[in-house]
């Protein structure tokens, strides 16, 4: 009998194709980009397992291509906004992602953004290739001071509490808000619940973690900012979706907001005639928060685990649907 087919939708770190290759007969997409969707349906045809990225939307369409043998969609991400959980549980499909593996590095990522945004780094380098840096000036790229300042962090999951970590060293004082979080003893860096509007206009930095879903699509906008201290600074490293981009560009334009830095953006790439190109007030990274080796490639094995136990029908090690495992 054939080994079951598994297609993994991008190249992704080799010690995880090597765990699905020692068991499965493995397709992997070998463009660079992502496939479109029309290449997408095609070559998720009989295969029992997805290894998509968040660059893939998996929906129905995708699920019925695949056919009747799909038993699992394993995300190489922790966020999975992509993959249309309710038709997989539906269809008793399970669905896995790797949370904890990033959580580190997407920290590390966004502190240097802040401190990128708040200490205008990239903007200095733009000055100093451009031949701009004439003499050291007094009054020269003046920006804000990290130590002392107030956190608020939108979202106090794995991430939000390692930022927090992070900012404590800085001497920062820290808020959250956050109606999930369960935790009831110390908060790590001794950050203090608040309400979102007195989050909003006491932080000097506010910082998103929360995943995309239709109650926080778009959840800052024209009103969140008008809410937030003037001359304050967003740091965005979740999903772009959760930003309306015009609003932030006016807010960053009119200068009511200092600066921001930006790992995501809705869409992603950003167009180049994007109007937040044209600010240097915004630094902007290609959603790489995630991106160290090492991370890269634990959330390779995580995502492999999750694919081979959902393949034999046992329960994932990280299930984001769990009632549609088997095991
Ligand atoms: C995720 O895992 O959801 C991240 O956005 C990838 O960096």
């Amino acid at each position: 009998m054939q080994p079951e087919k598994v297609f993994v939708t991008r190249r992704i770190p080799e010690k995880g194709l090597e765990m699905l290759r020692k068991e499965y007969t493995v397709e992997l997409w070998p463009g660079e980009m992502p496939p479109t969707p029309d290449e997408l349906l095609e070559k998720v045809t009989g295969a029992a397992g997805i290894l998509c990225l968040l660059t893939d939307k998996i929906d129905a369409a995708v699920m019925d291509a695949a056919g009747a043998g799909l038993k699992v969609i394993s995300n190489f991400a922790v966020g999975y906004d992509n993959i249309d959980i309710h038709e997989a549980t539906r269809r008793g499909i399970a669905v896995g992602n790797t949370p904890g593996a990033l959580t580190e590095a997407t920290a590390d990522h966004t502190f240097a953004l802040l401190m990128a945004a708040a200490r205008r780094v990239a903007e200095g380098d733009r000055q100093v290739r451009a031949g701009k840096w004439r003499s050291w000036e007094p009054m020269g790229l003046l920006g804000a001071d990290i130590h002392g300042a107030a956190l608020g962090l939108v979202g106090f999951g794995r991430i939000g509490q390692a930022m927090a970590r992070r900012a404590a060293g800085f001497g920062m004082k820290i808020l959250f808000h956050d109606p999930n979080y369960q935790g009831k003893d110390a908060q790590p860096g001794n950050a203090v619940p608040s309400s979102l509007d007195q989050l909003l206009s006491e932080s000097d930095f506010v910082s998103i973690h929360v995943p995309l879903t239709d109650q926080t699509r778009r959840m800052f906008n024209q009103e969140t900012f008008h809410k937030m201290k003037a001359g304050a600074i967003l740091v965005n490293t979740s999903r772009g979706g959760v930003v309306d981009q015009s609003a932030l560009y006016g807010a960053l334009k009119s200068g009511h907001l200092s600066a921001a830095g930006l790992d995501v953006t809705d869409p992603e790439p950003l167009p180049m005639d994007s109007p937040l190109l044209t600010l240097e007030n915004l630094v902007i990274t290609p959603h790489i928060a995630s991106a160290s080796r090492p991370t890269r490639e634990r959330m390779a094995v995580m995502a492999a685990e999750n694919l081979l136990a959902g393949i034999k029908g046992e329960r994932l090690p990280n299930p984001v649907n769990p009632e549609a495992c088997r095991g």
